[in-house]
């Protein structure tokens, strides 16, 4: 098959990239990625020079360079997008782009260029809060509570309303909260790994009794490649860890497993409209798929800390200045940027 990746010089989807190279040798891969703040090649070194790997810089956004690219290829597995829930909400804009209009011209392209399989990589964030002791499964509501949530089930929507309507061959998978290797320090969990390593305060926001479904990224990509080789079209698939945790317990763990003292937990103010619970029901993926997660949280943590000790360069090439300037207005200035973001509104194009 010739797949068209979307998103590849990302955390899972270069994760997934790799994935589908060392298991499915007669795979062509294309992967398409404007190489944001989040997009890096370093990523992947080890398939750079595949010869069934090529890269292609471009926006998702960008129709006639979409179309030049997605020409001869079978499937499309869709990763790009904004997908950081924090600076969703301090500038939306970028996620309501990348994420629904981006979507929307992938779509449109795919169709007319035919292509036999279209994987819509979403996320357990479409349902919002889930209350204590329930789950979500795929026909449960789309509450979304920030931008990117709303941005992720709105192009989830226009998927299915391709579906319906063209009779387009596409699939969506939802997953909650991915970790593991080459993950963007943004995010809470290689946040919280990589602040350790150096001592710093590890920011949890309110009270950290939120808690979050922890899936590792080969999981995933195992449920993506099981998704995209025998799920059903039209068909929406949950993919969770299936190991819920309080942000501030897995902090705490992380800290045990890095003999790092515990005075480095930092309470900080709350993130805006923050969801309290992310809770997946998965049995559709075993099912029909015969998928499960396979890698407990146990050995997944303990192989993603090593990962970020023993990944120094690749640290050094991610912490550089944009993400400095982030850290400083977001963590360091945070009352003050949190208060401004409040009172003004949020700095957008529109
Ligand atoms: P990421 O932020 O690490 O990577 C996103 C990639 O998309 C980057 O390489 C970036 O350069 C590229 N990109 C962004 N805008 C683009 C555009 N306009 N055109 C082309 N490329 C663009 O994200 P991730 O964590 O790997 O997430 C991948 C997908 O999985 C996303 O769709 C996200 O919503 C979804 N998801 C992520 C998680 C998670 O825990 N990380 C959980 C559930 C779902
Ligand atoms: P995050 O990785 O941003 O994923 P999600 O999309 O689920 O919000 O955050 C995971 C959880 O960790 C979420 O409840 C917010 C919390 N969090 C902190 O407490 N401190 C942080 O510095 C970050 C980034 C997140």
């Amino acid at each position: 098959m010739n797949l068209f990746v979307t998103g590849g010089a990302g955390f899972i989807g270069s994760n997934f990239i790799r994935h589908i190279l060392s298991l499915r040798q007669g795979h062509r891969v294309v992967n398409y990625d404007k190489l944001t703040y989040a997009g890096n090649l370093a990523n992947l070194e080890t398939v750079a020079d595949d010869p069934n790997y090529r890269f292609v810089k471009g926006d998702i956004c960008d129709g006639p360079a979409v179309t030049a690219a997605m020409e001869g290829c079978d499937a499309v597995i869709h990763f790009a997008a904004e997908s950081h829930v924090d600076r969703s909400i301090y500038e939306p804009s970028a996620a309501i782009e990348t994420n629904v209009t981006g979507t929307f011209v992938l779509l449109q392209i795919a169709r007319t260029l035919q292509v036999q399989r279209f994987v819509h990589i979403s996320t357990d964030e479409v349902y919002g809060d889930i209350l204590p002791g329930a789950f979500a499964d795929e026909g449960s509501h789309l509450r979304p509570s920030s931008p990117y949530s709303a941005s992720k089930a709105a192009s989830d929507l226009l998927v299915l309303s391709y579906v319906r309507t063209y009779g387009f061959p596409g699939l969506i998978t939802r997953s909650s909260n991915n970790y593991g290797p080459f993950q963007f320090p943004e995010k809470f969990l290689p946040l919280m790994i990589t602040n350790a390593l150096d001592s710093k305060p590890l920011p949890i926001y309110g009270d950290g009794a939120q808690q979050r479904d922890w899936l590792h990224v080969e999981d995933n990509c195992r449920g993506i490649l099981a998704v995209l080789e025998r799920g059903r079209i039209g068909e929406v698939y949950n993919i969770g860890g299936l190991d819920i945790v309080e942000n501030l317990t897995m902090a705490r763990r992380l800290l045990r497993v890095m003999s790092k003292p515990e005075t480095l937990l930092s309470y900080v103010q709350d993130r805006p409209g923050h969801d309290r619970r992310y809770a997946l029901k998965c049995e559709k993926m075993e099912r029909e798929l015969g998928w499960k997660p396979m890698i407990s949280l146990e050995d997944g943590l303990r192989q993603t800390i090593e990962w970020y000790g023993a990944n120094a360069t690749w640290m050094a090439g991610v912490r550089g200045g944009e993400y400095r300037s982030y850290y400083e207005k977001y963590y360091e200035n945070r009352d003050s940027t949190l208060h401004a973001i409040a009172q003004s509104g949020p700095k957008t194009s529109h």
